[in-house]
This record gives C-alpha cells, structure tokens and sequence, in this order.
C-alpha cells in the first residue's frame, strides 16, 4: 500500500502532486507529503489527509517533485513518520511503497557511519543509502544504494540540482504517464487520468530514469524498452459523478457492469479460460486462491463449479496456501484479485508456478501484475474502482465465475438455456434491487445502533453472508461475523440476545428449510432476525423482525442479487453512523505488503 507519485514538466508540480495523490487515497491516507524541487528540496508533509496539507500548503514554485500518501507499516503516522523522507543534507527525497525487511541493520550501519535518521521509518534509509553512494553521479548512487536493500522497495527518488527523477519498481506497482513536453509517475492509473492515457508499466527490477523530455528503462543493468500501452478508462469512471460516496456510484453501476463484462464474454466464441486439466482429460479439481472480498468471490465459485461442473474445486485464502498448501501440477489454478497487485496473491501465483501448475488470473486491471505473471487472464469489466471496499469488482468477478463454469457445465441443453437466459436477466435484476434503496435504507438506520450482528447464510449464500458481515465491518465499525447457518449453534449461539441481531439470507433452493430451522432457533434466543429473500415469500417474512426482498431469481444466481442487498446495507448502516464512507479507518484497498 501507499500511494506513489512523481512529476517532471512545465505545470506547478505542487498542485499536480497533490491532485494525483488525492487519486491514490484508497491506497492509505494516514498521513501524506510532497517535495519540491526548487533551488534545494521544499519537503512539506503531515499526518493529515490530502486535502487538509493542499489548504494548509502556501505555493511552491518548482516543477519537479514527488508525493506519497502512507498506509503505515514502520511508524505510527505522523509528521516524522510522513514522506518523503530525507538524508541528512536535505538534498535527496524519497517516496517508497514496500518494506525493507533489512532496515533495522542498515539503520544501524548507518548510524556509525555518522548518519542522524530522525524517523521510525524503514524508508529514511533508502536518502541516506543514496547519499553514503553519492559520488557526482545521482542515478549511479541511486543504483548502488538499492543493491543494499532487501525487501520491497517501490519508489521515487529526488535530488537538489538534479532535473530528473529516478524510480525503482520492485513487488508493488509502478506506473509512468507519458505526457507532451512532461512526465509522470504513479502507484497506478487513476492518479493519472486527468493528464495522460498513455502510461507505461514498469516491471520487477526496473530502474527508470525520467526527465521532462523522456524515460530510460534499466533492468539487471540493462538498457530495455518497455512498450507503452493506451488506458481505456476515462475520466468521469474515476470521478464521484454526483454520488456522496465513491462506493454508492460503484454499487449503482453494477448493472452496468454486469452489462459489460458479459458483452465481452460473449463476444468471444472461445471459452474465457480452458478449464481442461493438464494432461488432457476434462476438467478434474481446480485451486481458488484470493484475499478479502475476491477470496469471497472464489469461495461462490467453488459452489458455482463444483455445482455446475461437478468437480472437487478447493478455495483458500491465498496468504494460508502461501504458507502451507499443497499443490500438483495436475492442478488448475484460478487466482482472484481486483488489483492485481496484492501481494498474497502475487506469492500464490509464484508458488504455484514454481509447482508447475497452470495459473489463471481473474483482474480487473489491465496491465496488472497478476495479468503478466499468469499463464492466461480474464479481465472483469467494472472500471475503476475507488473505494477501499470492493462492490462493483466482486459483481465482476461473480459473472467471470459463471461464465467460466458454463461451458463446463455438466447439464442437458434446456437448463444450460435457461442459465444463459438467466445470466443475460442479471443487469436488471440487479437494478430491481437497486430500485429498493428506499427500504433498504430505512431498515439500515433501525440496525445501525448494533454493536455485533451476524450473518448466516447456506449453500452458495454462505459466502455471501461473509461478505456481508465484511462489507459492514470494514465501513461501520460494528463487530459482524459471516457464518454458515448450521454453525451458529456450534458456539455463538452464547452471544444471542436482544442486543445482537442476525442477518439471515434465504434462497429458494434445498438450503431454504435448514435456514428457517436455524432462524426459528435464533428467534428463541430473542435476537432479532433481519431476513433476506425473495419476493413473495410470505411465510419466512412472518418469522422476521426486517425483511429486504430482492427479485425471485435462479438460486445459482442468488448471490449477485443478495449480495447487492447487502452493499446497500452496509452502505447506509455506516453513513448512519457517519463514518468515512471510502476511506475505512487502518484499510486499504491493495494491500502490497505480507
Ligand atoms: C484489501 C481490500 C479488500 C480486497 C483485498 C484483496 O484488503 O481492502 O477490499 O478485497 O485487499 O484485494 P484484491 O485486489 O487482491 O482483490
């Protein structure tokens, strides 16, 4: 996490800095800064969002600087904390994303050299390397300092004197626009939209030299070129249009996104991704690693597979597998991540091609380096997404899950019509749900003076009763856990009462009957019961205290329209309790470190 930025041009580098930082908030916004170049460096930062250090800030004038805003890892935030950080004389500037695994013996060397580090940081050592190297040469320092780190260390450097900046990417993400007579850097494309549509991905182990009239690309000591590719998204995707909330916009543009997903899917007459074991035979057992909301997505794409294709799939949280799962090269592998940039994601597709095994990705951002590390990816159509908790991804990645499972799909030709037909009835499905907003609203303040909830759910509605719980945890601050609804008894049914009320999805599959047991049972523990379900369901809304309908629909197809049912939730639950709606407290939304 943490956002990156670097600018080099003729513009006021001060207002460009902190306009693509604001950009890049989602990345961690406890404390931000810039550096200027002007006559020296003019370093201004604090432990305050973008927005407070730009109104407190009098103009600079250089046209050359760097900007981060901190997700922190080594520090509390704070001013000190805060980057850039800087080496002794005030010359050099640094931003970094990543972590120095080794920073506590550098730091330590450091000192007896005669190094004073003011910061808690395992950056402030990466200025003060810079400057140990420094011997007329910046790009030579910058390179000989690098070779001392271990760890991961994403960053932009900055020298007095120096018309240039100097960039290494390694394990998280770095990105550099191409403007007319300017260039910029960036964590990641929305920072840029506003400047350029050209960008060029920079790779592990890129060192990047970057003027106002172009870049050099270096890697293991080479020269390289990297191609430059043109950013589809536009502007308006990465702009609030009118909503109070980024993820308000991006839960209304789920239909859209469904829309546009699918069109792409179909358009191809292939497959998305051959499910086909290695070795020929049909599919056999399939691995989905992922983390948070898209370890969600993979778990519905267990039931969804295994469902439709009959076949053993295994979903695991990618940071576990990393450590202890086992794998064949006889596995097929599906990694799932929005961002393609989480780095537990990134050391399971590692691991698994170090095994052999053949690596789907499932992203929704081009160019990410989950798509490039794969053997094959499928793109999820939902646009940028700004707010740290995903909604309009984790739609895309459910309509990649169907698609994908499809062609596999060990049913006569009549059900395969009737999903199809199904499938293409999503989009509108998804704005009935919307269309209820009102009610759900309503419900949402009648739940918001909770402390604990809990969310049950069955079959392929558990995950979703996860994500529910995660979804309202992340944005509202109140304690809520997913459970599948046979669980509940096994333990928390001692935290049942009439302060801790259970949100209960009900579809209208074989799962529906055990669900109405376990409500019945949580009745009598006189919790409050808060039931989601289909229209016309009479009976199970007379068990309930709330109920939110969403539109009768295939049970397959369930957890699309009750899992937007449960953004809304979420949504208005925090925006009751006035909590910073995008911007979760601690949260980020690509996390790139362990
Ligand atoms: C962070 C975000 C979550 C996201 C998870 C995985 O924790 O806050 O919203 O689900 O990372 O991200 P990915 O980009 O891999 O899907």
């Amino acid at each position: 996490m943490c956002g990156i930025v670097g600018y080099i041009g003729a513009r006021k580098a001060q207002s460009v800095l902190l306009d693509c930082l604001g950009k890049l908030e989602y990345r961690g916004y406890d404390s931000c800064g810039i550096a200027v170049l002007n006559d020296g460096i003019e370093v201004r930062k604090d432990a305050v969002r973008v927005k407070a250090l730009a109104k407190a800030l009098a103009p600079l004038n250089g046209t050359t600087g760097i900007g981060h805003t901190r997700w922190a890892t080594h520090g509390e935030p704070s001013k000190v904390n805060a980057h850039p950080q800087c080496d002794c004389t005030g010359r050099i500037a640094v931003v970094h994303n990543g972590v120095i695994n080794n920073f506590q013996k550098l730091r330590e060397q450091l000192a007896e050299e005669g190094h004073t580090l003011a910061s808690q940081t395992d950056t402030e050592v990466i200025p003060h390397l810079i400057e140990k190297y420094y011997d007329g040469d910046f790009v030579k320092a910058v390179e000989r300092a690098l070779k001392d780190i271990e760890g991961s260390y994403t960053m932009i450097a900055l020298m007095a004197g120096e018309s240039r900046l100097v960039a290494a990417r390694k394990d998280s993400p770095l990105i550099i626009g191409i403007g007319d007579r300017e260039n910029f850097l960036a964590s990641d494309v929305p920072a840029l939209l506003d400047y350029t549509s050209r960008v060029i991905y920079l790779e592990d182990g890129d060192i990047a030299v970057v003027n106002a009239g172009g870049v050099r690309v270096k890697n293991n000591g080479s020269p390289i070129v990297r191609e430059e590719h043109k950013i589809l998204w536009s502007v308006e995707d990465a702009q609030k249009g009118g909503y109070e909330h980024f993820m308000l916009k991006e839960i209304h543009e789920q239909p859209r996104v469904i829309r546009d997903t699918l069109a792409e899917y179909i358009a191809s007459a292939e497959p998305i991704a051959d499910l086909t074991a290695a070795g020929g035979t049909g599919p056999e057992d399939l691995l989905i690693l992922a983390c948070g909301t898209s370890y969600h997505a993979g778990l519905v794409g267990k039931y969804i597979i295994e469902g439709l294709v009959k076949i053993p799939v295994r979903c695991e949280m990618a940071d576990e597998f990393n450590y202890a799962g086992q794998v064949s090269a006889r596995n097929k592998a599906l990694v799932i991540t929005q961002s393609g940039e989480t780095t537990d994601a990134l050391k399971a597709v590692k691991k698994l091609k170090e095994a052999g095994c053949e690596v789907i990705a499932i992203t929704n951002v081009v160019g990410s380096t989950a798509s490039r590390l794969a053997d094959r990816t499928i793109y999820t159509r939902a646009g940028p997404e700004i707010s740290v908790a995903a909604t309009k991804t984790f739609l895309g990645q459910l309509i990649a899950l169907y698609w994908l499972a499809l062609p596999y799909a060990r049913v006569d030709i009549r059900r395969l019509d009737e999903l199809v037909r199904e499938l293409r009835q999503l989009p509108v499905k998804v704005q009935q749900v919307l269309d209820n907003e009102a009610a759900i609203a309503d419900i949402a303040r009648q739940m918001a003076g909770y402390e604990n909830i809990f969310f049950i759910g069955k079959g392929i509605n558990y995950p979703v009763a996860l994500e529910g719980a995660l979804k309202l945890k992340e944005i509202s601050y109140i304690h809520a856990e997913g459970y599948a609804a046979g669980e509940l008894k096994h333990g928390p049914f001692a935290l049942l009462g009439s302060r801790t009320p259970v949100v209960a999805v009900v579809a209208q599959d074989n799962t529906c009957e055990p669900v109405i047991t376990s409500i019945k049972e949580i009745k009598a523990r006189r919790s409050p019961v808060l039931v989601l379900m289909s229209e016309g369901d009479d009976d199970t809304a007379e068990l309930a205290d709330f109920v939110i309908t969403v539109p009768q629909i295939d049970p397959l197809f369930s957890p699309v329209v009750n899992s937007v049912a449960l953004q809304l939730l979420a949504y208005y639950v925090a925006k009751q309790r006035d909590c910073p709606i995008d911007f979760p407290r601690n949260l980020a939304k690509s996390v790139t470190v362990e």
